[in-house]
């Protein structure tokens, strides 16, 4: 534990959500993916957080990305994705590490089809932002930092 240490959190986001922009902006609105990473480094610079922010279309490297944050990050904020609604993997990932996890959704899922109102990752989250648009994510990041606050412990 180191008190110069900076707090990082992981940004992950899954499946589709490289489209950002293009994809369905009735849903997701308009932003891109790139434009919500800027909007996060940002607003983690204001609250003396770094970011890792990334993106996969494969459930293996999220998975991955969760094994190899023990250590390095303080939290995670994962959009997950469709894998919301039907990876036990990645919920079991999250579940596996001792860091807290903000999911987050651009859209408000539970105002969707009925096979988006269940997310096997809210089971494991401290707190779950839905229906916010892209503003969900520094939303997350203000969350996490208060979370973590001088809280180096959850350093593993
Ligand atoms: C999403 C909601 C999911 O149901 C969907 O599969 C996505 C995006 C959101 O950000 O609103 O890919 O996670």
């Amino acid at each position: 534990m180191s008190a110069t240490r900076a707090h990082t959190a992981l940004v992950l986001n899954g499946p589709n959500l490289n489209l950002l922009g293009l994809r369905e902006p009735d849903v997701y609105g308009s932003t891109t993916l790139a434009e919500i990473e800027a909007e996060c480094t940002m607003v983690a610079a204001r609250l003396s957080l770094e970011i890792d922010f990334r993106q996969s279309n494969h459930e293996g490297f999220l998975i991955d990305a969760i094994h190899e944050a023990v250590g390095h990050v303080n939290g995670i904020v994962i959009n997950p994705g469709g894998l919301s609604h039907t990876s036990i993997a990645l919920r079991d990932a999250l579940a596996a590490v001792p860091l807290p996890v903000i999911e987050v959704h651009l859209s408000n899922v539970h105002q969707r089809e009925d096979f988006r109102h269940t997310s096997y990752v809210s089971a494991v989250a401290s707190a779950v932002i839905t229906g916010a648009g892209a503003h969900g994510y520094t939303l997350a990041l203000e969350h996490l930092a208060m979370l973590t606050d001088g809280g180096d412990e959850v350093l593993a």
